[in-house]
């Protein structure tokens, strides 16, 4: 994460839109040049003010067809679950958008984690048309941050995933155990653009941490993420500690 990439809101409202004008110019940008456009969501509660905003205000301005969706990690539920990443964005986005389903790419939560992780590697390269040495580029991704600095489905105890070998790997939530299905470290830097979206007075400590590079910061997985391009970091007040 470098400091010079935050960008400050008022709240979460202000950067939902703020980050969903960013979106679109990008798309607009990549629809004049590409035929498929493939876009990596997070989950958690930051980004759903996004996704109603998107299902919204900009169902004219986006030519969905040449969306095509993936997520950066989900958890192992069934779509109907209310932890569910894939039904979140569904129920806020997809059902009122002209998305065709066969441009998403949802994770089968409620499938066994180890071959679910493997059937949605394998989704992705044949998506993707990579070998087994390369990684897909994802036009546009964006994490958000939990508290413990983890991001997508890297786990500070699971920092292994950041380097990972593999596409996706099955990581296991440190309370609760729950399995979940996340992109690796590799992958998440091997995109085009990378974007947090990160906001909330619970994150000020962690993210001034990463920022500033405070003792113990290299311990958090979000302070791992280091696309080429440098990951635009969209905050609010409350997460920069600005009352
Ligand atoms: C998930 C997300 C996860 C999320 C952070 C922040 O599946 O929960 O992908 O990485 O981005 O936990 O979550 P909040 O936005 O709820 O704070």
């Amino acid at each position: 994460m470098d400091a010079n990439q935050l960008r400050t809101y008022e709240d979460n409202p202000a950067v939902a839109k703020a980050f969903a004008e960013e979106m679109v110019q990008q798309i607009e940008e990549l629809t004049k040049i590409q035929d498929r456009i493939s876009i990596a969501v997070s989950g958690g509660s930051t980004p759903k003010l996004l996704f109603e905003l998107l299902g919204k205000e900009y169902r004219e301005r986006i030519d969905w067809g040449k969306l095509h969706f993936f997520w950066v990690d989900d958890r192992c539920v069934p779509a109907d679950s209310p932890e569910s990443n894939y039904g979140q964005t569904k129920s806020l986005l997809f059902d009122h958008v002209d998305l065709p389903e066969k441009n998403i790419f949802w994770v089968q939560g409620e499938k066994d984690p180890a071959q679910e992780s493997q059937r949605y590697e394998s989704l992705i390269r044949e998506w993707f048309q990579i070998a087994e040495t390369e990684l897909p580029e994802f036009d546009l991704l964006f994490l958000g941050m939990g508290t413990d600095g983890h991001t997508a489905s890297i786990f500070p105890h699971e920092m292994e995933l950041l380097n990972s070998n593999r596409l996706c790997e099955v990581a296991t939530h440190p309370e609760t155990g729950q399995k979940r299905i996340t992109l690796t470290g590799p992958v998440i830097n091997a995109a085009a653009k990378v974007y947090f979206l990160i906001t909330g007075s619970s994150k000020k400590k962690i993210l001034d941490q990463i920022l500033n590079q405070k003792d113990g910061f290299l311990s958090y997985p979000a302070a791992h993420i280091h696309p080429s391009l440098p990951a635009k970091i969209y905050t609010d007040k409350a997460a920069v500690g600005i009352s």
